[in-house]
């Protein structure tokens, strides 16, 4: 027997239409459009794998983990938005390089702002740890070149065993974490070790994930940098040093053409580099800043694992 009550869900087929209803009276009109596409997407996704109430049961679980294996050392919903290419398509459909400014690349989870304020040439590597010295220069610019003097330059980047120090109790606080500040001729200089390829994290949900999809964890060897100046929009971007098969294998799909450095290998003395002996190497890399309103990310992580 028919029914006459509407608003009612009589088959699988009402149900996308009656959430869109009860979304009418939202004031916010960016959320409106938000939450309605979202429910068109979500449910004619579902629609089309249908899936079970187990695998249902088991992604609410998933969902739910990301929140659990985050803390202040770690943000897995960081991580997962990563590797499922969402912040690289968000960072790219806000910052494309379009007029000529350094291309961006995603922030990642393991920015934990409050870096230590250091002077042109300082050595970001507080612990003592193996690895080859890196000398790493370059200028920052307007789009014609002009140089920005008092741009903030945010460094931070993994050990040469592949770990932030906020993932390693031998490393000291800070350690190759670091902000400079540009000079009048827009030049802003560290030292470092070189940055080797690492892992992201895989001992919570995302790694799960990763090892069902059969994927490799890892991440090309790279800087990551935060330059920003009054007048001018942020540049958040990574500075790349690694083979082309690592770049193309990056598991969070990073890596960008623009952005590979120059990781110039040194064998012996070298007058640019005085003092230095040995293996070391050096690069050099300018950033190019757009006009507009300096923005800054909340860090997604405060610092180590809270005991
Ligand atoms: C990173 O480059 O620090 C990073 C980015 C995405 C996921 C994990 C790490
Ligand atoms: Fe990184």
């Amino acid at each position: 027997m028919g029914t006459k009550l509407d608003g009612l869900i009589k088959s699988e087929k009402d149900v996308t239409q009656i959430v869109l209803s009860s979304f009418e009276d939202t004031s916010d009109p960016r959320l409106k459009e938000i939450m309605a596409s979202l429910v068109t997407h979500l449910h004619a996704f579902l629609l089309e794998t249908r899936p079970t109430e187990k695998e249902f049961e088991a992604s609410l679980r998933w969902i739910a983990s990301l929140g659990h294996n985050t803390n202040s050392a770690n943000n897995e919903v960081v991580l997962a938005a990563d590797v499922l290419g969402a912040s690289t398509l968000i960072d790219i459909m806000n910052n494309d390089g379009g007029k000529g400014e350094t291309m961006s690349a995603l922030l990642g989870p393991f920015y934990r702002g409050g870096a230590p304020d250091c002077e042109a040439g300082d050595d970001i590597a507080r612990s003592a740890q193996a690895g080859d010295p890196l000398f790493f220069s370059g200028r920052v610019m307007d789009l014609d070149g002009t140089p920005i003097a008092g741009a903030s330059v945010d460094v931070w980047q993994a050990s040469p065993v592949g770990f932030y120090e906020n993932q390693d109790a031998t490393q000291d606080d800070f350690n190759l974490r670091g902000k400079f500040t540009s000079d009048a001729e827009g030049h802003y200089s560290f030292r470092s070790v070189k940055p080797s390829g690492y892992p992201v994290p895989t001992d919570g949900p995302v790694g799960d994930l990763l090892r069902a999809q059969e994927r490799r964890p890892f991440r090309p060897a790279h800087v990551h940098f935060i330059v920003s100046a009054p007048g001018h929009k942020t540049l958040i971007t990574q500075v790349f040093s690694d083979s082309h098969k690592a770049l193309v294998e990056d598991v969070v799909f990073g890596a960008k053409e623009a952005i590979i450095g120059d990781f110039i290998s040194h064998t012996g003395p070298d007058p640019d580099y005085p003092g230095i002996e040995g293996e070391f190497y050096s690069c050099k890399f300018d950033f190019k800043l757009v006009e507009g309103t300096p923005t800054f990310p909340i860090p997604p992580i405060s610092g180590k694992v809270e005991d």
